[in-house]
């Protein structure tokens, strides 16, 4: 791949896709750690002197042409204008959106209004590398997408290379994937086992340990024939699950929280205990005593999903000690997805984690082992400008 530090941006027009979906109420950013999470890339553009429109998607409009206004990134550029101190132009269509002067941002409406945007039209990539000299992906979060904004436009543009984040993200991710560091752990929540067979089946492969909670746990549970009461579970799902909680390393939560409604009166019982209008809200801190040693040994930690309802004060102890424990550890952690954020944020230990993916889906794809359409284009650019 090739990298933005390694080219020369002065008096450049530079196209930078980035991924600034963020959410928004009443015409305000809520959460700006995706935008904050790209502002080196673009100071670096702006010091070089390079003449940077930005492009980026924000949720899924029609994709018809139309402008629509809840889609629109003026929240978005309005929050990046103050905190980079700096104007940000931005244009309502492409057939408007010229080049700035250097050291100057112009950014360019949601590209998912844009007709062709999501079917990898030839034609709009191909409008969009004559936007530039150089185009920088920096979307890592929206790398999964074959989309014209992120993987067509690759092939078309005189240059394109990975902007920091983008290399950031990959370097941090790739040390998780190739598993060099053992003992290596995974922590496993969130509520459906469906959306995250893959992903535990690829690191079950994998790591040394694979510790699971909420519904996922609740479904392997489930399947060994314990008597999981209310709790949310998949039935669907169980032939996979009994695969997977029949695994060696694989570790399901001995102590459990319950209580018989999210409201109700909680508390802590053995995982064979739960009566059937009782439900699992969250894994019981003892649960972890006997584990503990996993973590002090750790070498490297994946972190994705809560393994409670931690939402609920009375339910977040379980996710509260997980993150005490893998930023106690001396492993290189590396956590991601929103409700992981969200967790560890709430929990107060985001910033002791060595590394955070910004992304979801694209996290997820990533430490399945799958190849990403854009990481794949910027490596076959790389190796047909060695080639030229
Ligand atoms: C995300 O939030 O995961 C990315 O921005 C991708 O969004 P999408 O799932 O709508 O393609």
């Amino acid at each position: 791949m090739d990298y933005l530090r390694d080219h020369e941006l002065h008096d450049k027009k530079v196209l930078l896709r980035v991924d600034l979906n963020t959410p928004i109420q009443d015409s305000i950013v809520t959460n700006d750690e995706r935008i904050i999470r790209c502002l080196p890339t673009i100071r670096h553009i702006v010091e070089n002197k390079g003449k940077l429109t930005i492009l980026s998607h924000l949720g899924r409009p029609k994709e018809n042409g139309v402008f629509q206004s809840e889609f629109s990134l003026q929240p978005v550029a309005h929050r990046l204008e103050e905190l980079l101190g700096q104007e940000v132009d931005l244009v309502a269509d492409i057939e408007n959106c010229k080049s700035p002067d250097s050291g100057q941002i112009t950014m360019l409406e949601n590209v998912r209004f844009l007709e062709g945007e999501k079917t990898n039209d030839p034609v709009l990539s191909k409008a969009f590398a004559n936007m530039c000299d150089i185009f920088v992906m920096d979307a890592f979060a929206t790398s999964h997408r074959a989309h014209a904004s992120t993987t067509g436009v690759i092939s078309y543009a005189n240059q394109a290379c990975a902007g920091m984040l983008l290399e950031e993200e990959v370097n941090a991710l790739s040390k998780i994937n190739r598993n060099e560091r053992r003992p290596s752990v995974a922590v496993l929540g969130g509520s459906k086992i469906s959306t995250k067979l893959n992903l535990i089946n690829s690191l079950s492969d994998k790591m040394d340990f694979v510790i699971l909670g909420g519904g996922i746990a609740n479904t392997c549970l489930a399947a060994k024939g314990v008597n999981v009461g209310s709790s949310l579970h998949e039935e669907d799902m169980l032939k996979e699950a009994l695969e997977l909680a029949n695994k060696d390393n694989v570790i399901l939560p001995n102590k459990v929280v319950v209580s018989n409604s999210i409201k109700g009166k909680a508390k802590i019982i053995d995982v064979e205990s739960v009566r059937p209008d009782e439900a699992i809200f969250d894994i019981a801190p003892e649960s972890f005593n006997s584990i503990e040693s996993i973590f002090i040994q750790a070498k490297a930690i994946f972190w994705n999903g809560p393994v409670g309802l931690f939402e609920e004060p009375q339910f977040r102890e379980g996710t509260a000690s997980v993150a005490r424990m893998i930023v106690a550890s001396e492993a290189y952690s590396v956590g991601g997805g929103g409700d992981t954020i969200a967790a560890a944020k709430e929990i107060g230990l985001l910033e002791e984690m060595d590394y955070m993916s910004t992304a979801g889906g694209a996290f997820l794809e990533y430490i399945e082992g799958r190849s990403l359409p854009a990481l794949e284009a910027l490596k076959a650019k790389a190796l047909e400008s060695a080639n030229n």
